[in-house]
């Protein structure tokens, strides 16, 4: 198989889908990986390297959608990359299309096969190819936050820790998943105190004993949802219902009775947010205030720890484009049912069903489109 590694354009995406390691297990498996030149610079990686591992260097990502089969992105494709998909080619990324209508339109339109990796479920119901920038997110989350608390960046002016004697800042979790955990853990770490909200009571179990104690868990429902936003110093949003639009669980009105300098992070905002109050943002302006309290919504949040990022996230891709190149989509969907989840559309169908449900259109089955 042809496979197109292009350069990330989205902004401040630093990401590259694949890396030297990635490139020379497929070329010594008789494929051919095509790299758009600087590709991997903003992780590091220099063209050499890609080169030395057996790629094909290109200079344009023109060239790169021409003629690969398969293109392996991080982002969704931006406008002008959108011109370039084409039938019959697998385009697989991070799609994030059940709030995204437009996005949506596109790809049907182009006819790509479009691979989500986020819609890749385990048998477990675990999701892959989310977990490990669910973990970078969920501990940056706190990073960020600590950040804008500062009076310095529009914050209320508090040390997420306190020292002894000042009470430290109360940081209120939203989603005790993988987001929530890590976020937890780093706060835990800063010495704030941490509320997780979950409506798992599996998970706050797990939650309580991981944590020893030292997290409070509560119920997530509207009463102590009003109750605990409005003592935050800084909010996380991290919930999520696989492959649907994030429910909008922190309302217009709850926003207005928090702290004025208080934090809002809303990690969830890939999947459209789970504050009402959300707009995506990007790395360059990052941040807008509702009511004097500072929102955080930037959907690329790994972007800007690359180095990070790039590695944990080709680490866990790798396996599976490496299944596609080797059977082929259809064989490789037919026997790997996660996978199959990772088909969100093709040849201008939705066939995964969280996403038709979101935007309300027909769902074609995966099984009747890959015979
Ligand atoms: N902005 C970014 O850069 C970025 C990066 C990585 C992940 N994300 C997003 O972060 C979100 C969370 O991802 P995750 O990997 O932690 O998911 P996860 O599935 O591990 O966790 C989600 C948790 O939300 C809980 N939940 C669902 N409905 C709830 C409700 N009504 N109240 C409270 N909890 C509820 C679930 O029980 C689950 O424990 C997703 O939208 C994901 O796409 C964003």
């Amino acid at each position: 198989m042809i496979l197109g590694v292009p350069r990330e354009i989205k902004d401040k995406e630093f990401r590259v889908s694949m890396v030297p390691a990635g490139v020379k297990s497929l070329t010594d498996a008789g494929h051919r990986v095509l790299v758009e030149g600087k590709a991997g610079l903003g992780s590091g990686i220099s063209d050499d390297e890609y080169r030395s591992a057996g790629a094909t260097l290109v200079e344009s990502s023109g060239e790169v959608f021409a003629q690969s089969e398969m293109v392996v992105k991080v982002k969704e494709p931006q406008p002008q990359e959108m011109e370039r998909l084409r039938r019959g080619q697998i385009l697989f990324t991070f799609l994030h299309l059940a709030p995204d209508r437009e996005l949506t339109a596109g790809l049907l339109l182009s006819g790509v096969t479009g691979m989500a990796y986020e819609t890749i479920e385990a048998p477990d119901r675990s999701l892959p190819l989310l977990t490990p920038m669910s973990e970078v997110a969920g501990r940056m989350s706190i990073q960020v936050g600590a950040c804008y608390l500062q009076r310095t960046h529009g914050g209320q002016g508090i040390l997420l820790g306190g020292v002894p004697g000042v009470l430290p800042a109360q940081v209120v979790i939203i989603g005790g998943g993988t987001v929530g955990t890590n976020a937890a853990k780093m706060a835990l770490g800063l010495g704030a105190r941490v509320t997780i909200l979950e409506r798992s009571p599996e998970r706050m179990r797990y939650l309580d004993d991981i944590f020893g104690g030292r997290v409070e868990t509560i119920m997530s429902n509207s009463y102590y949802l009003a109750e605990s936003v409005a003592r935050a110093d800084l909010l996380i949003g991290a919930v999520l219902i696989a492959g649907a639009s994030a429910p909008k669980l922190v309302r217009r009105t709850m926003v207005g009775t928090m702290k004025r300098g208080a934090v809002i992070v809303d990690v969830a905002v890939d999947q459209g947010g789970c504050v009402e109050t959300t707009r995506p943002t990007t790395h360059s302006a990052p941040t807008f205030e509702v009511d004097g309290v500072v929102h955080y919504c930037v959907a690329n949040m790994p972007g800007a720890v690359p180095r990070t990022s790039t590695y944990a996230l080709t680490n866990v891709t790798l396996p599976y484009i490496f299944r596609i190149a080797q059977n082929g989509l259809r064989n490789a969907v037919r026997q790997d049912p996660a996978l199959r989840l990772g088909v969100n559309v093709h040849e201008g169908r939705v066939v995964h069903p969280a996403v038709a449900e979101s935007q309300g259109l027909p769902h074609h089955p995966v099984e009747n489109l890959l015979q």
